[in-house]
């Protein structure tokens, strides 16, 4: 299959949405990264996605939707807390986990779980496709399982070139980390992937529960996840005393970016300074101590 790779006009945002009706899957910008979207009501469609990625078959997906409407009508168990939640962080980077209470998402989206993740993008393309679809979109990053998520267009096209028909360019993603999830407990937010939307946001509306920074769980941590093909070194110290080490100062929305970058120019060993993890330092402690395969060295 030949992968083509056309700007957003509204021609070629139809045609994603043709593609997505007729069982297919495609590479579609949101803020977070690049997302590998096949229509959330399809099992086969789904299936695609697994096999694209070579995905994990415990990996459940998130499933993108234009609005809490559109929520409504999946059959899913609707607490009050996230109504507030998501009046507040929709459309944006919270994907939040809600029990299933009918069938309508097919077992195949969630793995079997009884739960689905759902999430309202924050990115005018992701959202015009999915209304032209009329239909939830299921969409995990569009990288191959286990290396950096993509975060411009050439990095889908460098993973999952003659597997795909079809990416949708929208430019760089602005946040360049995945959402943050979240699970919901009577009034607690237990969070399960660190995200833009940070545990100190997500304080104001009960209390937060996150799990130890180095084993945060979710079905997809226990995977190799982030990992370029140099080998990453975690480094635990002041800027200071970091001497010839390398990303001094990482940063959310080119993180991904530089390890596909250091790949490219051939680096061995790509070393990376552990950032605080307070606010959206968290999120980044979580994917470098991931990419580094838990190797942290202290410095000092
Ligand atoms: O920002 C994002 O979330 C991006 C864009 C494309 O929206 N998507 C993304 O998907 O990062 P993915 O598949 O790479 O990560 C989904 C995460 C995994 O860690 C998975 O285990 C978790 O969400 N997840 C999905 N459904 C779940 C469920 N029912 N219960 C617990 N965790 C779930
Ligand atoms: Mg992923």
């Amino acid at each position: 299959m030949t992968t083509t790779i056309t700007p957003p006009t509204p021609d070629n945002i139809s045609h994603a949405a043709k593609l997505l009706k007729n069982g297919e899957i495609v590479a579609i910008p949101t803020e977070t990264v690049y997302g590998l979207a096949a229509n959330a009501l399809n099992p086969a469609a789904i299936e695609k996605i697994f096999t694209a990625k070579g995905r994990p078959r415990d990996n459940p997906l998130i499933v993108h939707v234009s609005d809490m409407e559109m929520v409504r009508e999946l059959e899913l168990k609707i607490p009050a807390l996230a109504e507030r939640l998501a009046e507040r962080f929709w459309a944006g980077s919270l994907t939040m986990i809600f029990k299933k209470i009918g069938n309508i998402i097919p077992p195949e989206v969630s793995c079997g779980l009884d739960t689905v993740a759902i999430r309202v993008p924050n990115h005018a393309i992701a959202l015009e496709i999915i209304k032209q679809c009329g239909s939830p979109l299921a969409a995990p990053s569009a990288n191959i399982s286990g290396c950096p998520s993509p975060t411009k267009a050439e990095h889908v096209f460098a993973d999952l070139k003659d597997k795909i028909p079809l990416i949708i360019d929208g430019g760089n993603c602005s946040c360049g980390l995945e959402s943050t999830v979240i699970m919901l407990d009577e009034n607690k937010i237990k969070i399960l992937r660190p995200g833009a939307v940070t545990a100190e946001m997500l304080s104001e509306f009960g209390e937060v529960v996150v799990e130890d920074k180095g084993s945060l769980h979710s079905p997809g941590t226990r995977h190799k996840h982030y990992s370029p093909k140099a080998k990453v070194i975690a480094v635990d110290g002041n800027v200071n005393d970091l001497g010839e080490f390398v990303i001094a100062n990482p940063e959310a929305h080119t993180l991904f970016a530089k390890l596909r970058e250091f790949d490219d120019l051939g680096a061995e060993q790509i070393f990376i300074r552990l950032p605080e993890p307070v606010g959206i330092g968290l999120a980044l402690y979580n994917r470098i101590v991931r990419a580094a395969e838990f190797n942290i060295v202290k410095v000092k």
